[in-house]
């Protein structure tokens, strides 16, 4: 089942009627992205669904992939700036978590401290609130308390900036979201709660992919059908991909410069992209699928 932007039901082969060409978006310009390279990267816990630790990490492989990243989005006119690995963080190259990054008329460049469910998780924080303290970030410390906030992995902003998609209920929670959008809208900014149920699409980038002002990837299943009537509203095009797709990452990619970063490419996917005018590049990421993660979650695009 598909949504119209009204709300209404469309059926799955419907959906490419809704289709027509693709708007001129801010992805069209260059962005400035953070990355944070792999030195430290492993598997050492369980911390999602994808991370079994059967198969150990290649961390040489790993390098290569995370190399190709960086000049994949430079490639695609995009400045890279990186943060300096800790010891012992093994996540901390997925970039998207840590801060959520926004800027507003009333206040500049700010960021949103994460507070991240998994201990060794959390300790990634400050580090990342260092690196945009120094540059000239403020910071909209919110009193968390008990509740969880993720970064970028659970709130994502729509491209034209009229509004921030936020899921819960996996990572995020209700109350974490609830804060959020408290702080926001001092800012004259919405956020639009989502709540997720699919364990393998804990975070709202594994499941809901902006590719222009006007069209997104998103994987129906998994979100409560409330959440997914809202967020379909918000799109003149929703290109629904499989659980397969949405489970291998490929609502996981970088929409960037008229190209579509992706870990796996189907043909259904090929088709998306065509139609939305983007061009798929393939990038392995399998080392860093291990963790439960691919290309969106290792970088946080950086406001202009
Ligand atoms: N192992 C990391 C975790 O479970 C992966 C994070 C991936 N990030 C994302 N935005 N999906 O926290």
């Amino acid at each position: 089942m598909s949504l119209r932007a009204d709300g209404s039901a469309v059926s799955a082969a419907s959906v490419t009627c809704l289709v027509q060409r693709p708007a001129s978006t801010i992805f069209g310009m260059v962005k400035r992205v953070l990355l944070c390279p792999p030195d430290y990267f492993d598997v050492v816990d369980h911390k999602n669904p994808y991370m079994s630790g059967k198969v150990p990490v290649d961390r040489a492989k790993a390098l290569k992939q995370w190399q190709a990243l960086c000049a994949a989005l430079a490639q695609n006119g995009c400045e890279v700036q990186t943060i300096t690995p800790a010891a012992g963080l093994e996540d901390m190259v997925f970039a998207a978590n840590q801060v959520f990054a926004g800027s507003a008329p009333s206040l500049g460049k700010f960021v949103v401290p994460s507070h991240m469910v998994h201990e060794s998780r959390q300790r990634e924080v400050p580090f990342y609130l260092e690196w945009f303290r120094n540059r000239g970030y403020k910071v909209i410390d919110l009193n968390l308390g008990s509740d969880h906030l993720e970064g970028h992995g659970d709130l994502l902003w729509h491209p034209d900036g009229s509004r921030i998609c936020a899921g819960y209920g996996l990572r995020s929670t209700r109350g974490g979201v609830e804060k959020f959008a408290a702080a926001m809208s001092k800012l004259g900014i919405a956020v639009v709660p989502l709540r997720l149920i699919d364990p393998f699409c804990y975070h709202l980038d594994t499941c809901l992919c902006p590719l222009n002002d006007e069209a997104a990837l998103i994987y129906p299943g998994a979100y409560d059908p409330d959440s997914l009537k809202k967020l379909c509203g918000f799109w003149k095009r929703v290109h629904e991909i499989t659980a397969d797709e949405a489970h291998r990452f490929m609502g996981n990619g970088i929409a960037v410069n008229g190209s579509y970063l992706t870990p796996y490419l189907t043909p259904h996917l090929r088709e998306i992209l065509h139609q939305e005018g983007l061009k798929p590049t393939l990038l392995d990421t399998s080392e860093f699928e291990k963790a439960g993660g691919s290309l969106f979650c290792m970088k946080a695009f950086l406001p202009e």
